[in-house]
């Protein structure tokens, strides 16, 4: 979920909508807002996207220059309009991101108190809460900080009082919330973007932290009530242009920016021109560990599972990798000798970061590949190793996901280089075949996005689809079946080649396609005999492949997508286009909403 406040001076509602926009990646169940019109608690909710709740504004508007605003992803009830936030409840007013993990034991108590319940949110007990202690007679701030004192689990919240037009406060512990200061106004908000229209002038709250915001300015306390202090900075969040281009989609138009911003990630990590990797300023020596961690979660976790192979294939280094929501919990042993990586776009997804603070009490280094400078993951890490994608808008990572491919790639190439298992000639040799991914890239784009939208028409009529690799176009065979099923809703699976004959292969017939990434590599005969008993079952099989592979496949296919020939350490960047290609246009055959996929969210703030 996203939330937006505002202490204002001038109309807040369509100000709150316009920052709420920036924060859709985070959820679009449901929006709402509230403000304070003529002394009274208003508000405006509406089931589905953001554009629902625009057009109802705009036949009942609000009026009020002190507001709060929601974007909902929904944990708690389904996302009708009666779980829209702002909650309210005896002059109180609620938005709320995360989860009250108490709130059942809250919801008896406040039941049995005689609070009336007209929602299923867990947001709703913070609203009560808040309402009982300004009727037991506290005032709002001491209410607000009462009831906060209660609430387990993680949170960020703000909350606006009837009585007082000059009043919020914000609650963080867990995900984040930024103040903004502006001239006489004051802001909150999820992140720097949303507020960046109206200032960049930006305190972040830590964990634990509440804040009392008015007109002007803003004091933080712990949850104690000692105040504390809170460095204000300029945000590098500058508002970025929302902007399609010419492309029907963000997908569509952050495919083919692709050669660019992997180009740009790269140059920060390779010096090109002399053939070698970049001095990092790391914190920890790739001599000196035994082991790296690395954990995410969706597709950044399986840009870590490609960078797995790369790292122990080059470096010697050996690699464990979860999945985030795995990882805590599996009780491995962790040594403060060894370093953890965490991987994230959004650099806030709640599995990931709990994972990170698991590392840190382990006394771990820790590093975060992030695309978002700004976020809670990088300002916990000791290093920062930037994607720089731009901002990604499209709930499916594209080029988040070649971006760090491509500093796992460098990075495996520099701790080859620290580690003494590749020469000095080597080095220059995968820093040359790196140098020309953004090549390659762009050829792709221009050879076989036409054929690729044809066959997706095709694909679009199918219902389960099986992908194929191996090496590390087994885990680039999840991510093709990962995007396929989030934005076209075909079931989709990624499988290792060589597992097929253990399970999956009983699925076979003419009615689920096999998708199979292959490129003419050192095994490409074994995913050939592979294919061979796909065929054999009257299984029909669509190849990814290159020159040499098409000559040597020696089996039937739907359709053969031909590849440029390219070293072995940038084939997975290479050949994820095509299937985020395939995944793209089957969407758009089946007319599913592309951006934003039913029941997802671009950035999740919940465990
Ligand atoms: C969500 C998104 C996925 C993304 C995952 C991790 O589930 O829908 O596309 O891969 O979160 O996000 P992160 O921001 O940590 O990379």
């Amino acid at each position: 979920c996203g939330i937006v406040a505002i202490v204002g001076r001038t109309p807040v509602a369509p100000l709150i909508v316009d920052a709420l926009k920036r924060l859709e990646y985070r959820g679009y169940d449901s929006a709402g807002v509230a403000t304070i019109e003529d002394g009274k608690l208003a508000r405006r909710r509406a089931e589905g996207k953001l554009v629902n709740l625009e057009s109802r504004l705009k036949h009942e508007p609000l009026s009020g220059t002190i507001g709060i605003g929601h974007t909902r992803w929904a944990t708690h009830g389904v996302p009708n309009e009666t779980n829209a936030h702002p909650h309210f409840s005896g002059g109180v007013a609620v938005v709320h991101n995360g989860i009250i993990e108490n709130f059942a034991e809250l919801r008896d108590e406040l039941a049995a108190d005689g609070y009336e319940f007209t929602s299923q949110t867990d947001t709703e007990v913070v609203a009560h809460l808040v309402a009982r202690e300004l009727a037991r007679g506290a005032a709002p701030i001491e209410a607000a900080h009462a009831a906060l004192k209660r609430l387990q689990g993680a949170f960020a919240l703000a909350v606006m009082f009837k009585d007082e037009e000059g009043l919020i406060v914000g609650a963080r512990n867990g995900p984040p919330l930024a103040v903004g200061h502006g001239e006489g106004e004051m802001f909150l908000g999820s992140d720097a973007i949303a507020l960046a229209p109206f200032t960049n002038s930006i305190t972040y709250l830590e964990d634990g932290d509440w804040a009392v915001v008015r007109h002007g300015g803003v004091s933080i306390f712990d949850i104690d009530g000692n105040a504390v202090e809170r460095r204000r900075q300029q945000s590098l969040g500058t508002s970025y242009l929302v902007d399609k281009g010419n492309h029907r989609h963000f997908m569509e138009k952050e495919i083919h920016e692709q050669p660019e911003v992997i180009s740009h990630t790269l140059a920060h990590y390779l010096d090109f021109a002399g053939g070698a990797t970049k001095k990092l300023d790391m914190p920890f020596d790739f001599a000196a560990i035994d082991r790296l961690a690395i954990s995410a979660c969706g597709t950044a976790y399986l840009a870590g599972l490609i960078g797995k192979y790369w790292f122990e294939r080059y470096a010697r280094l050996p690699v464990d990798i979860d999945i985030a929501s795995e990882f805590r919990y599996r009780e491995m042993p962790l040594s403060p000798r060894d370093a953890a990586l965490f991987i994230s776009q959004s650099g806030e997804t709640a599995d990931t970061l709990a994972s990170l603070r698991y590392c840190r009490k382990a006394g771990m280094t820790i590093g975060a590949v992030v695309n978002v400078r700004e976020s809670t993951i990088a300002r916990e890490s000791d290093v920062v190793l930037p994607t720089l994608a731009g901002p990604e808008i499209g709930v499916a990572s594209t080029k988040a996901f070649t971006c760090q491919l491509s500093v796992l790639a460098s990075l495996a190439v520099r701790a080859a280089s620290a580690r003494g298992t590749v020469s000095a000639e080597e080095e220059k040799a995968l820093v040359r075949a790196l140098s020309e991914t953004p090549r390659y890239t762009n050829q792709v784009l221009q050879k076989v996005e036409r054929q690729i939208e044809k066959l997706a028409r095709e694909l679009s009529h199918y219902k389960h689809v099986l992908y194929l690799g191996r090496d590390t176009n087994y885990p680039l065979a999840m991510e093709g079946a990962l995007k396929l099923k989030e934005i076209s809703y075909i079931h989709a699976e990624g499988y290792a080649a060589g597992e097929l004959k253990h399970g999956p292969i009983a699925l076979i017939d003419e009615t689920m396609p096999v998708i199979v990434i292959a490129p003419h590599d050192r095994i490409f005969e074994k995913t050939v005999s592979n294919m061979q008993e796909v065929a054999a079952r009257g299984g029909r099989i669509i190849l990814i492949t290159d020159e040499k592979g098409a000559a040597n496949a020696t089996v039937e296919t739907m359709d053969t997508i031909i590849l440029p020939d390219v070293p072995e350490i940038i084939s997975p960047i290479v050949y994820a286009l095509p299937i985020q290609l395939l995944a793209y246009y089957t969407a758009v055959f089946m007319g599913t909403d592309v951006d934003q996929p039913r029941n997802l969210a671009k950035s999740v703030t919940v465990e």
